[in-house]
């Protein structure tokens, strides 16, 4: 169920692995959404909320290398849990539409297709954290995980995510476009290996197609 009521705000999330361009692509989408006359709240995952960036550096900290997959998965959620309490569900609920970098689709895609993670533990989360919230537009950047890594290694020092193996990127992808495949009218995949200008075409069209969908 989406959450797009009369009166509330718009959830779209921007999904994909390391390297893909999405932080580009961000204030991208939200420039196309302003420029419509649109109060945009820019957030993203793990954080979004002064507790929930504390939990993302727990998260992303290299020191943490060997936490338990379930130890890491409670952490998400538990920022995600923060995340909606203090910002996204107060934002929709003014009318704000929420613009998040990443949101349980990662889950989905990292612990699931990455670590392995039963999606069903995953979904019995989803549920009770977000009861029915789910994001109402998916913009998923995918590429070749080599074309990614290879960008993303042009940063600076590698977090606890950045420093996995290729094949668990080859798992995160996988699982992203399968997401994908089972939700096709939420999750726009975007060919992020093109140009940028290009990339920002794709992102522009499916952003205006579903902004036309909700008589915007
Ligand atoms: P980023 O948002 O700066 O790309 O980094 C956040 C990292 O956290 C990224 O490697 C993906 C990872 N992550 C998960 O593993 N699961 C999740 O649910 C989320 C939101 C992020």
């Amino acid at each position: 169920m989406s959450n797009g009521g009369e009166g509330m705000g718009r959830f779209v999330t921007l999904e994909g692995i390391e390297g893909a361009g999405k932080t580009t692509q961000l204030a991208w989408v939200r420039r196309v959404l302003e420029a419509r006359g649109l109060e945009v709240l820019v957030t993203r995952e793990p954080g979004g909320s002064p507790l929930g960036e504390r939990i993302r550096g727990l998260l992303l900290d290299p020191a943490g290398a060997g936490m338990a997959a379930d130890t890491e998965l409670l952490l998400l959620f538990a920022a995600r849990a923060e995340h909606l309490a203090q910002r996204i569900r107060p934002a929709l609920a003014r009318g704000t539409w929420v613009l998040c970098d990443r949101f349980t689709d990662a889950t989905y895609a990292y612990q699931g297709g990455g670590r392995g993670v039963d999606p069903e533990r995953i979904a019995m989360l989803e549920d009770y954290v977000q009861g029915p919230l789910r994001p109402d537009l998916t913009l998923l950047f995918d590429l070749p995980v080599a074309v990614g890594l290879a960008r993303a290694g042009r940063r600076c020092a590698p977090d606890r995510f950045e420093a996995e193996a290729a094949g668990f990127f080859e798992g995160v992808r996988a699982r992203y476009l399968a997401l994908a495949a089972s939700s096709p009218q939420r999750v726009h995949v975007i060919d992020a290996e093109a140009p940028v200008a290009r990339v920002s075409d794709q992102v522009e069209r499916a952003v205006a197609a579903f902004l036309a969908g909700v008589g915007r």
